[in-house]
């Protein structure tokens, strides 16, 4: 694993976005695995900075994110639809068509579940997984567990993501309890990953998920046996490595 030390949030973001569009301009048709959070905002900047000023072209990118939650619709302005298209999507060049998140709207989580394992294995792969990292060490809506769940799967959001979200939420009855995901098994099967932190709140997961033992109770920690991690943190998530 490589891990690199960013003097604060602005740094981190602009570290990985060089990352990203390195990928981009190595392989312009590739396939980018895309995450929300409020981490990812300052790389999505950056890359649209270089974008507009016509170094970067998304024309032949497919994305794939990680999550949605369940019963949000695209244009509600807590789905990770609406945050990718807002955030992201509506900046660049890339073509919506070829942009995938989960269906939200299925109500049938078998069926959506189906769905998006076919439209990651039709896809062709995953050549860079950006990835953020949960308070209690999820990747995507990978919630500490038992196992590891290997692909789309539908979760029980735990307590603290709940909580972790209600701050976007003016009525805590509107806070999503489930959501779709991609599996450990997705991820892992992505040629690259790169992982962002920032915040001293982090600090603690970041140790236990990069040093500490392997464990579904800790999911991040899978990202120990991918052999081609990159971790960007600012000083104060990697504070205490
Ligand atoms: C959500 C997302 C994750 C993200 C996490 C951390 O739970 N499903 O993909 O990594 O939040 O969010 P933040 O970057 O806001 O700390």
């Amino acid at each position: 694993m490589k891990i690199i030390s960013a003097k604060d949030y602005y740094y981190m973001s602009r570290m990985a976005a060089n990352i990203i569009s390195a990928q981009i301009i190595m392989k312009p048709h590739c396939v980018l695995g895309l995450a929300t959070g409020s981490t990812p905002i300052g790389t999505y900047k950056q890359l649209i900075h270089w974008h507009k000023k016509g170094d970067l072209d998304f024309s032949g990118v497919t994305s794939i994110n990680l999550d949605e939650y369940k019963g949000l619709s695209p244009d509600n302005d807590q789905s990770y639809r609406y945050f990718m298209n807002h955030n992201f999507f509506y900046h660049i060049n890339i073509n919506l068509k070829n942009t995938y998140l989960p269906n939200g709207l299925e109500k049938d989580s078998e069926k959506a579940c189906k769905d998006y394992n076919h439209i990651i294995q039709t896809s062709g792969g995953v050549d860079l997984q950006l990835l953020g990292l949960g308070l209690n060490g999820h990747i995507g809506f990978n919630e500490p567990g038992e196992a590891f769940e290997k692909q789309t799967h539908c979760v029980n959001l735990t307590p603290s993501t709940i909580d972790a979200n209600s701050r976007f939420f003016e009525n805590p009855d509107d806070v999503p309890k489930q959501a779709y995901t991609v599996g450990i098994k997705t991820i892992m099967q992505a040629k690259k990953i790169l992982v962002i932190v920032n915040g001293a709140n982090k600090a603690d997961i970041v140790k236990a998920a990069f040093f500490g033992p392997i464990t579904p109770s800790v999911p991040a920690s899978v990202l120990q046996l991918h052999n081609d991690v990159t971790l960007v943190g600012d000083e104060t998530a990697l504070a205490k490595l």
